[in-house]
């Protein structure tokens, strides 16, 4: 019987983090098992910064966004010997299986401690929606809304003032933040790196626009096709119009997690504990059809996230 349980989040943070914490020490607490938080990541799991957790310890942190348990990124983990020290210190407190709530490259963690004999789950939780076996990643619903809502302020001054603007959103690798973005705010242009559409079809899409009358146009440019600066620069010097660029930035990580984030958060975490619970290890929950799955992480990783092409036509054909 699995008595003693950690939980870390690791990578860059994201909104509903927080709630995914207090899923897991509740639900871990409701079925009589101690719960330990590590603070910083892998890096606290190494150097055994692990503390006990109580009901209390997550009361009032559904709605903060951010990690009460700090994250981190740590190379020294990446090594055998990081790895090795991390299991020591967890046994040495009798921890038996560990709950990692963050991105791919977390997971690249809890597989190898899992492959070591110490069982992981890991939670998908960054904004950036780019893992393979979950239609969502915790955080993705609160930033969307974010870059909505900035977007909408935008396009107001954008129209005031009759210019063109490149917004660049976040989303690494990946385009799904841009995409959803683009539909939600009614963007002329949507640029993701899943779908190269070339410097020209732009140009040439903005100046067909101009000559219909259109006197403003909104860009959505992910940051893993070209930096928003570049962008704008060579927008503006090919169609001479009057063009800003605004960085979202970091925003896009912080703020109160949507419900949608909390409820996603809420269910995940509660299933990696039913899964540790079971003598279940290198597992990644998530949710597809709105149905809560568990995965194999080495499956996970080595599967590529693809973007629903549909809804990309469906953003051109919009803006036609
Ligand atoms: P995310 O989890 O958001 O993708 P990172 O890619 O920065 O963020 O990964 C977070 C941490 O996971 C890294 O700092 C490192 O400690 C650990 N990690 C990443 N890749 C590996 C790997 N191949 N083996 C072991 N640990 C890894
Ligand atoms: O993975 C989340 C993310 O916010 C990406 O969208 C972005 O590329 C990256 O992290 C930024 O990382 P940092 O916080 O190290 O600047």
């Amino acid at each position: 019987m699995l008595k003693k349980i950690g939980v870390l989040t690791s990578g860059g943070d994201a909104p509903g983090m927080n709630a995914a914490i207090r899923a897991v020490v509740r639900t871990a607490i409701f079925n009589d098992l101690e719960v330990y938080g590590v603070y910083n990541g892998f890096e606290g799991l190494m150097e055994g910064n692990i503390k006990p957790m109580v009901l209390g310890s997550v009361g009032d942190i559904i709605q903060r966004g951010g990690t009460i348990l700090y994250s981190a990124r740590s190379d020294e983990f990446k090594t055998d010997a990081g790895q090795e020290k991390a299991i020591k210190q967890m046994r040495k407190i009798g921890l038996e299986g560990l709950i990692v709530i963050g991105g791919d490259g977390s997971f690249r963690g809890a597989e190898k401690l899992t492959q070591k004999g110490f069982p992981c789950i890991g939670v998908p939780g960054t904004i950036d929606n780019d893992i393979a076996g979950t239609d969502y990643t915790i955080g993705f619903d609160t930033a969307l809304n974010t870059i909505v809502n900035a977007v909408d302020k935008i396009r107001d001054t954008a129209t005031s003032h009759e210019r063109t603007y490149v917004i660049e959103v976040m989303g690494r690798g990946a385009g799904d933040l841009a995409l959803w973005a683009g539909l939600a705010n009614g963007a002329e242009t949507v640029i993701i790196p899943e779908q190269h559409e070339t410097f020209e079809s732009v140009v040439a899409k903005l100046k067909r626009g101009q000559e219909r009358g259109k006197k403003h146009s909104i860009i959505i440019l992910a940051e893993g096709v070209d930096s928003g600066v570049t962008y704008g620069k060579r927008i503006e010097e090919e169609t001479k119009m009057d063009t800003r660029v605004t960085v979202l930035g970091h925003i896009q990580r912080g703020g109160s997690p949507s419900g949608y984030d909390r409820v996603l958060a809420s269910r995940l975490g509660a299933k990696a504990v039913d899964l540790l619970m079971d003598g279940i290890g290198g597992r990644m929950v998530g949710v597809e059809n709105n149905i809560v799955v568990d995965r194999d992480i080495n499956e996970v990783l080595s599967t590529k996230h693809t973007i629903n092409m549909n809804m990309y036509k469906l953003a051109n054909q919009l803006s036609i």
